[in-house]
Parts: structure tokens; sequence; C-alpha cells
């Protein structure tokens, strides 16, 4: 992307388990081995990019809450949430099982759905790349997303059953845009590709087919790497860089790089 500052790419899809987090962490680390300067939120109350990456969220005192309840940002304050570690490539933040109660407690909060916008004006600044890892419900926190983001990534899992779920997502999508001034920018990437079933490849064309452009060249396929590194606590980059999952989120990166 030929901006000057950061790109913000949500990772967002209402449907659960269809590759969200493994985007966020794989793309993220791709974006790093590529020289680009990028940070990842995790936006999911269920705090699984944080699991991921070995940080238990009961020990984390600092974490996306904090932005959710602050009004002044300054780059000292992001300074005291940012986690860095060679061990997971990019700048992370870490995310917070407390996020769940965020809901109720902005309730009568005016302009609730910009606090990630603002957030984003500071953090912007010192990054290439800021990627969310979006929760699969709808709520202030998604809509936080996509309104900040200047980029969302939709992951649909490869099979028929996916396609229903992905209604959910787009419908959010036009609701947003009917009231934002600059529309949510939307791609879709198809994950857990399986070449040797049928309906994987139906599916793959019916995706190509509706979407067109908004559909990523790149596809991810199925491989059992990415829950074997899930579980050792590691990115696949760490232990398995010369996978297929591996090289095909590499190339996830270049192509978002060349948009
Ligand atoms: N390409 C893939 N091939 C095989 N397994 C995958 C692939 N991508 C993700 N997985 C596995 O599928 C499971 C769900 O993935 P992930 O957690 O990334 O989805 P999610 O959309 O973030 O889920 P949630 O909605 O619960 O946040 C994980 O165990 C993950 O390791
Ligand atoms: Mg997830």
């Amino acid at each position: 992307m030929i901006d000057d500052s950061a790109n913000i790419i949500a990772i967002a899809n209402q449907k659960g388990g269809v590759g969200k987090t493994t985007t966020a962490l794989c793309l993220g680390a791709a974006f790093v081995i590529l020289g680009k300067k990028t940070l990842v939120m995790d936006l999911d109350p269920h705090a699984s990019a944080t699991i991921h990456l070995a940080y238990y969220p009961e020990n984390i005192e600092e974490s996306v809450l904090d932005i959710f309840l602050t009004d002044e940002f300054s780059i000292e304050f992001f300074n005291g949430l940012i986690k860095k570690n060679k061990r997971h490539f990019f700048d992370f933040i870490p995310g917070s099982i407390k996020l769940s109660a965020i809901e109720a407690e902005l309730k009568d909060k005016m302009g609730k759905g910009l606090i990630l916008k603002k957030a984003m004006n500071v953090l912007k600044e010192y990054y290439d790349y800021i990627i969310l890892d979006c929760p699969p419900n709808f709520g202030v926190i998604l809509i936080n997303a996509l309104v900040a983001s200047t980029l969302t990534v939709i992951p649909i899992q490869a099979e028929f059953l996916a396609l229903h779920g992905l209604k959910l997502t787009f419908d959010t999508i036009r609701m947003l845009n009917k009231v934002l001034e600059e529309p949510v920018s939307y791609k879709a990437l198809a994950t857990m590709f399986d070449k040797r079933v049928g309906a994987c490849r139906r599916v793959i064309e019916v995706l190509k087919h509706n979407l067109r452009d908004r559909f990523f060249n790149t596809i991810i396929s199925i491989d059992t790497k990415f829950r074997e590194a899930s579980a050792k606590g590691q990115i696949i980059y760490n232990i398995y860089p010369n996978s297929r999952g591996a090289k095909q989120y590499l190339e996830l990166a270049k192509e978002i790089n060349n948009i």
C-alpha cells in the first residue's frame, strides 16, 4: 500500500473459527519479515491471540481494555500497553476477558464507535501496518474496528456452510456504509482450502465469481502446522518457516502491500 501512514487492517467475520486469529498473527509476522513495522491488537474478549502468544490474560494488567476506558491518547500511554518480543515478530497489544463488559460500560457514551479510530490517529505515525483481530460477534468492539480500519480482511472458510454465515458480515458492512463518510473497504480471503475436495473448489469459484476484485488471489490451504504452532504458543514462522501455510501468508502480505 502506497500511503505514508499505517494501513489499518481489521480481520473480521461474524462466523467463528474461520481463521481470523491465525490470519492476524501470521499476516502480522509476514509483514515484519517483509521489513514492515507492524502492530497486532487482540480485540476479542476470548483473548485467543493473547493466549496463542503464551501470555496469560488473567495476569495481564495493561491491555486493549485501557484503550476503551481512556479519552486521552499519547504514545507514552500506548508504550505502557505494547509488548515487544522477537518471539512474536510484531509489537502486540494483548486482549482482556474484561472486554466483554465494555458494551454495557459504554452504553451512554457519545462517539463510542470512534474510540479506536481516535487511538489509531496516534499509533499510525509509528507503524506501517496495524492489524486488529476482531471478535466473532456483533457489538461496539467490532464497529470500532471496522470504522478504524482502512481495509477489512474477511477470512472465509472454504466450505459451503461458511458462505451462509458470510451474509451477517456483509450486512454489518452495508449498515455501516450507510452512516459513514468513507465506506468500509473490504476484501475476502479463502482459508482452510483443501484442493482434494470438490466442494471446496466450488466454493472458491462461487466466491471469485461473486466478489471479483474483492477476493484475494492468495488462497490459504488447510495445513495442520497452524494448529501445531498454536498449541506450542508459537508463530508458524518460528517453527515451520518453510511450510505451505507460512509461504501463503507471506504471499498475502505481498499482495496487500501491492494494493
Ligand atoms: N489454514 C488452516 N489450516 C488448518 N487449520 C487452521 C487454519 N487456519 C486456522 N486453523 C485452525 O483452526 C482453528 C480456528 O482458527 P482461528 O482461531 O484462527 O479462527 P477464528 O476465526 O479466530 O476463531 P474465533 O471466531 O473463535 O475467534 C484453530 O485451531 C486454528 O489453528
Ligand atoms: Mg479468533
